[in-house]
């Protein structure tokens, strides 16, 4: 009760403000993703669908996937959960299928090149990244076909599967900002532009912490 009141009492540029941070989150990944698009130009070579695929994956499929959970920048905000439910896993689904598609391209490319695999920071994180979205994936299944996890309450196994998809997110912005400094991004853009390209991935994955985090206390305080 005394949380409602707090809640309707909450001045009005508290609401404006979020409502112009989801809107600028949706603003950046869109951009990020399709700058990378442009600058990879994906089918000019076997290279350019690594970028072009890790991006629309990450920044794109991943960060839409939770946006639509956010109360004040869902695109679908008068759905109901069990649609917005739907729509996340489908976008999580096309996730992990870019990212598989991106792994291959840039595994096979380095095959061709007679180059050592994973050897970098950049490529060791993201190889990790791709296992832990697969994973992540697999282990949310029990939130479709909840009989999966008997013994589990659905309460507790979405709170399991919020955090670690945050975790998951965290690690895609990660191998993001380190392919960003990679010899091939660096040597494609000047200065200014690497500056406003890492600032991107930096971006969205504070506003997504703060939506997941968010969404935990509200849930907690009205526990309390
Ligand atoms: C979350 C997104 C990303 C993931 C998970 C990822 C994953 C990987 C992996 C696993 C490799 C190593 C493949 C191997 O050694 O066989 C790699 C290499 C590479 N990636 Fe990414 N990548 C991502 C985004 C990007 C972006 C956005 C760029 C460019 C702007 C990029 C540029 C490169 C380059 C140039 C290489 C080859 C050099 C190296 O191995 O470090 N990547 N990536």
């Amino acid at each position: 009760m005394v949380h409602n009141k707090e809640v309707e009492s909450e001045p009005r540029v508290y609401a404006y403000t979020r409502t112009f941070s989801a809107a600028l989150t949706h603003f950046t990944c869109i951009v990020f993703t399709a700058f990378i698009a442009v600058l990879s130009r994906p089918g000019t070579s076997l290279f350019s669908w690594h970028p072009f695929c890790m991006t629309l994956a990450f920044s794109f499929f991943m960060t839409e996937a939770i946006l639509l959970f956010s109360p004040h920048g869902s695109p679908i905000k008068r759905f109901s959960h069990k649609t917005k439910g739907r729509v996340h896993w489908i976008l999580q689904c096309l996730c992990v299928c870019c990212a598989a598609l991106g792994l291959a391209a840039i595994s096979y490319n380095k095959h061709l090149n007679g180059k050592a695999h994973f050897t970098s920071w950049h490529g060791f994180l993201g190889l990790l990244t791709v296992c832990v979205v697969g994973l992540q994936s697999l282990a949310a299944l029990p939130l479709i076909y909840h009989s999966l996890a008997k013994g589990w309450s659905l309460a507790k196994l979405k709170r399991y599967h919020a955090a670690s998809g945050l975790v998951t997110y965290l690690l895609g912005s990660t191998s993001l900002l380190l392919g960003l400094s990679s010899a091939w991004f660096a040597a494609s853009v000047g200065g200014y532009t690497w500056y406003l390209s890492a600032l991107c991935p930096a971006l969205t994955a504070l506003a997504t912490m703060n939506q997941v985090t968010s969404a935990y206390m509200a849930k907690k305080r009205l526990q309390s």
